[in-house]
Parts: C-alpha cells; structure tokens; sequence
C-alpha cells in the first residue's frame, strides 16, 4: 500500500469514527490539520525526484480532497442530528394545560363601596371624588363650622399647616362640589378620612365614609327618609325602615343620627343591634342655609336639600359580621379572600 492509500484508509477511519461535533472536529484536525500526516507528506513533495514527483502531488491532493468531502458529509449529518435532539428537548407541547393564574378579587371596601355607589347611580346620583388634604375652608368653615368647633383641633384632626388638613369627613366634597355645578346636584362621594381616634374594634386613624349631597328644587326631610330607606332596603334587603334622631351637626339644619332596623333580627334584639333592634348608619340632615352662602347660584330662597353621611367600615362589617376594623386593613390573604364574589358588584371593573 502506498503512502496515499494509507494516507486515505487512515483518514477516513478516523473521519467517520466520531458521533459529535467535537469529536470530528479533533478528527478534522488529526487528518487535515497542519500537523498532520497529510500535510506532512505534502510539504515532503519539493524534496522528490522530479520525475515522481508529480504522481506523488496528483495523488496526495486527491486523497485531501477526497478525506475533505468525507469530513464535510460527516459533518452535515452530525450537526443535523444533534439539532434534532435539541428541538425534541427544548419542544413545547402546546397541548398541555397552563399553570394556573390566581384572579385577585377587589377588597371588601372596594366592593362595598362600589355597592353603595350602584345603589344611588341607580337613584340618578353621580359619583363625586374631593381631595383627602384640603384647606381648612372646605373642611371646615364652608361647612358652617365655627371657629372654635372641637372638630377643628388639633386632637381631632391631623393639620398638616395653618390652614391644610387631612379632611376628617367626605363632608368638604359638598361645597366643593356645588362650586363646580349650578342646581340641582346629586352626588355620592366615598373616599378616605383621618381623625386622631385611637384604633379599637370600631374606630382607626384612618377610614372611609361616603358623603351624599342632594339639592333641587323643594327637598324635605321626607326624601331624605325615603332616600334612605331605598338605601337600606337595596343593601340589607327585606322590609328596613328608617328611624332618625335628633342630633347636631354644623352645615345641617335640622341635624339627624340614621338608624337602620336591624337586618338580623328585625328589630327584635339580638347581638348584632346590641339588644336594641336599631343599627346606627351615621349622621344626615336638611343643609343649612348658610352653607349656600359660600356657594355662588345656590340661593336659600329658591333651593333646599339634604346630606347623609356614613362610615364604609361599619357597613362592611355589619353586613358581613366582622368583628375588628384592622381586619380590613391587615391584608392578610387569608381574610381578604373570603369575600372573593361576595358581591358581583366588583367583577368586571
Ligand atoms: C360625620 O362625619 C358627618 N360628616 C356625617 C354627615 C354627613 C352628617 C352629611 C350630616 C350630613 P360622624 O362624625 O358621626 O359624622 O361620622 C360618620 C360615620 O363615620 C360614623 O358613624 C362612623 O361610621 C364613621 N367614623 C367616624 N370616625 C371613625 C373612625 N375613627 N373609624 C372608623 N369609622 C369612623
């Protein structure tokens, strides 16, 4: 056998012995690399005999080309191979079902809130929304609020300068909202409030409250009852009814404390009403003449109207029997997604 014959034999050997990539790369190397025997025994060429010389070059170029073309089909089929197993490792079966996505719910004030605003939208109210820092003028003296009112210190309210406060009450969305439309009006306004309470099972440093303002022509404390009534029934269901009390407040006049007969019991006595049969809901009255008066194109003479006013919280837990107010401001998962669809008033937006 001569040179080139085992040249060739050995090359194409080694050329197809290897099953990846790397190994035929080493192999490449080996038999046409420029250390190899090939190369070698090419180099070896000028030092010939002329006359074989030329034999020896023809035949010698005909084995590299041909070890050349070994390599190249070997490569081929290796890489497309060792493609085919990484598409199978990396394929997807677009079959399988996905990992499950958590749905978050909207909180228990959110969906309260959104109750109590559909209730009045379907009354024809629209919803209103205020500051929750405001000047001393709406939180206080637009709102018929003297000067030396309690409400107005600081052991009440969290001042934030002389006359900048966090409002105390949704209540300042009333002028506010008067300056910003001529008669009549009617809105509902949730939103937060803080007040220097201490927290305790019923009361926190921050909470929220709906306000609700209506003014027309011929307004009376009988649609407010009536107004109130509809409120009750929509959101505690059955036959509620309405007892107002006496009561004061600065930019209503007369001033009422709403009771609500009790959703549980019906008025006969039990935990929830404290044995009394009645649920406090917050604070209402006709508004004041004199907080018109702030309000330019709201005259006295030609308009009447009445506000309510009521805590988000309290509505949340009497409906719902919850028995601490931190519990809707904990965020423990666990508490919040008890109410995952208790009201479908949320869903959707
Ligand atoms: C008012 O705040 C009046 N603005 C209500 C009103 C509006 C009267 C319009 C007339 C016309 P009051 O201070 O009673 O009223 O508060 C109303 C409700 O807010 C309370 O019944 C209670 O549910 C809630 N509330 C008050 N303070 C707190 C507190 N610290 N934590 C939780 N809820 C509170």
């Amino acid at each position: 056998m001569d040179t080139s014959e085992r040249l060739r034999n050995e090359g194409r050997e080694q050329l197809t012995r290897p099953t990846s990539s790397a190994e035929l790369e080493e192999a490449r190397v080996a038999v046409l690399g420029r250390s190899s025997p090939l190369t070698a025994a090419l180099r070896e060429l000028p030092s010939l005999a002329p006359e074989k010389r030329k034999a020896a070059g023809a035949s010698l170029n005909r084995v590299r080309q041909e070890l050349e073309a070994v390599y190249a089909e070997r490569r081929d089929v290796l890489a497309g191979a060792e493609l085919e197993v990484r598409l199978a490792a990396d394929a997807v079966d677009v079959t399988l079902p996905g990992d499950p996505v958590a749905i978050g719910v909207p909180h228990l004030l959110t969906q309260t809130t959104r109750e109590i605003e559909d209730i009045f939208i379907g009354l024809g109210y629209r919803v209103a929304e205020g500051p929750e820092l405001d000047l001393d003028y709406y939180n206080f003296t637009a709102l018929n609020t003297p000067e030396d009112h309690p409400a107005r210190l600081s052991s009440d309210t969290f001042w934030v300068s002389d006359h900048v406060a966090l409002r105390p009450q949704t209540s300042p969305v009333q002028v506010r909202a008067m300056e910003q439309q001529p008669p009549p009006i009617y809105i509902v306004c949730p939103g937060r409030c803080y007040r220097r309470d201490a927290l305790d099972a019923t009361h926190s440093p921050w909470f929220m409250q709906v306000e609700g303002l209506a003014v027309d022509r011929g307004l009376t404390l009988a649609d407010l009852k009536g107004t109130l009534e509809h409120f009750a029934r929509e959101l505690f269901g059955g036959d509620r009814k309405i007892r107002l009390r006496s009561h004061f407040f600065p930019f209503t006049e007369p001033s009422v404390e709403i009771d609500v007969s009790c959703f549980l019991c019906e008025g006969a006595g039990c935990a929830v009403c404290k044995q009394i049969g009645w649920i406090e809901l917050g604070g209402a009255g006709v508004v004041d003449p004199n907080v018109y008066s702030f309000v330019e194109g709201y005259d006295p003479e030609e308009i009447s109207g009445f506000a309510f006013g009521w805590g988000i919280e309290r509505i949340a837990m009497l409906k719902h029997g919850i028995t601490h107010i931190r519990n809707l401001y904990d965020n423990d998962l666990r508490f919040n997604e008890q109410w995952a669809g208790s009201t479908l008033a949320g869903v959707g937006r």
